[in-house]
């Protein structure tokens, strides 16, 4: 039996905890976890209709993910990246051959320990590729949060060729630049004519120069802000970067690998594709810590041509390519992404009859099993009004998203937001329509809430 009052003094007394102040924690303590569903310490059971960080695809302890995983430990421990192991080839395979194949734009992928990780790794393959220093990001966007390692010095993901007498270094290192662009206009939004956001981003390319320019990242659909992204936006971007050759990195960490019913965020809009992807979660389910990074063939074939100082420990951990092999092959003998589309398309409906009812729901959208809901006052605007500007100062549990997810886990529904007004929704494919009946009878009560407070 786990003592759970000296695990609850040692979690307060030593882990440096996230999000909250120490004075405001709230131990909540996960007891085990199974399918779609978390016991916590006090015995409560809670339906996870947020995938934990809308991370977790395949629910908790997938059968296929993990049966790879002990396979794998019976023969590997850790196998640094100078060596191959049979779950790295497999799992680079399944990526680039199965997964991307019929899309024909992906030449290779490495495996590394995060998210933020492969973001790190498609932004200096960017400027190396292009020579070029600066990366256009979305205001909103989220993208990880580490603060850049490499400008410590030491070996710095420089390229040396071997027909070269001098190393190729990231352009304007250590200080590569950033600017920002506006974010991408909502799903819903109508207008004639070209969208104002590629417009203003078009200007900024022409301030700044296209020339000092590597690339633009975006995600599909922004997770942690939860904004679906205009169907023309991402279509827009790709004929951007091509009008003033710079890269499109997309970042895929949340919505890659089935999230939005299709592998990729970037299919749902067409036959776009981008030079460099970013991926992470749903590889593996988050059975152990993953991220990707996909680079075009051309990208691919550049950095064959020379010797690139980079590289973690973590690279290409067979027991993290293990978990990647078992999820994907399990997703590819289930049709998981037919199964996002038909959940997805259920969990909609029900969406839509709620926002019908309930006054406080203004735009919903999103695809697959990934939608946001933006709640509003009785005049339609935001009802925190810095909304996605917010700096989090101050007391939160009035905001709507600390209601819903207040009233929603009273339910048994584990469901919220991020920034105050909008709550994200993005179940595990595995989920069944009973259990999105629950979510949604949560949901509705937590919205009869939010309505009383708009009264
Ligand atoms: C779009 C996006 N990019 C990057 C990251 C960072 O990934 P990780 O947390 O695996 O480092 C996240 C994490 O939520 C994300 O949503």
């Amino acid at each position: 039996m786990t003592d759970w009052q000296s695990i609850e003094r040692w979690d307060r007394a030593y882990y440096l905890h996230n999000v909250q102040a120490q004075s405001e924690y709230a131990f909540c303590a996960v007891e085990r976890q199974d399918g779609n569903y978390l016991w916590l310490a006090d015995g409560t059971r809670l339906l996870d209709f947020q995938s934990q960080l809308i991370s977790d695809g395949l629910g908790h302890r997938h059968p296929g993910t993990y049966a790879e995983i002990r396979k794998a430990m019976d023969r590997y421990g850790h196998v640094f990246f100078g060596m191959a192991s049979e779950y790295r080839a497999r799992a680079a395979k399944l990526i680039i051959e199965d997964v991307l194949g019929a899309h024909g734009w992906a030449g290779r992928v490495r495996v590394l320990a995060s998210g933020t990780e492969a973001v790190d790794s498609c932004m200096t393959m960017a400027r190396l590729y292009t020579g070029r220093p600066v990366v256009l990001t979305q205001q909103h966007s989220f993208h990880g949060l580490t603060v850049g390692a490499t400008w410590l010095r030491g070996y710095r993901n420089n390229l040396s060729p071997p027909d070269f007498a001098h190393a190729i270094d990231s352009p304007d290192f250590p200080r590569s630049g950033f600017a920002a662009i506006p974010p991408p206009e909502h799903q819903r939004y109508v207008s004639a004519g070209p969208l104002p956001s590629i417009v203003e981003t078009e200007a900024i390319i022409g301030r700044i120069g296209a020339d000092k320019i590597a690339a633009i990242i975006t995600e599909p659909m922004l997770g942690a802000a939860g904004i679906p992204s205009h169907p023309e936006y991402l279509p827009a971007i790709r004929a951007l970067c091509d009008r003033h050759d710079l890269l499109w990195i997309d970042d895929e960490v949340l919505c890659g690998f089935g999230r939005l019913g299709e592998w990729f965020g970037y299919q749902v809009f067409g036959d776009s594709v981008p030079d460099l992807v970013a991926a992470g979660k749903a590889v593996n389910g988050c059975a152990l810590p993953a991220g990707v990074v996909i680079a075009s063939k051309p990208i691919a074939e550049y950095f064959d041509r020379a010797r690139w100082w980079s590289g973690s420990t973590w690279d290409g951990h067979p027991l993290v390519c293990a978990s990647i092999v078992g999820a994907i092959e399990s997703m590819l003998a289930t049709d998981m992404l037919a199964r996002v589309r038909s959940r997805g398309a259920y969990l909609r409906n029900r969406l839509e009859a709620l926002a019908d009812r309930h006054p406080c729901v203004g735009r919903t959208g999103g695809w697959g099993l990934f939608y946001a809901v933006d709640l509003v006052d009785s005049n339609g605007r935001p009802i925190i009004p810095s909304d996605r500007d917010t700096d989090f100062t101050g007391d939160l549990a009035g905001h709507p998203n600390n209601i819903v997810a207040r009233e929603c886990a009273r339910r048994g529904v584990l469901l919220g937001g991020f920034v105050p007004n909008t709550i994200k929704i993005g179940p595990p494919y595995t989920i069944e329509e009973s259990e999105i009946d629950i979510a949604m009878d949560a949901f509705d009560a937590a919205l009869t809430q939010v309505d009383n407070v708009i009264r």
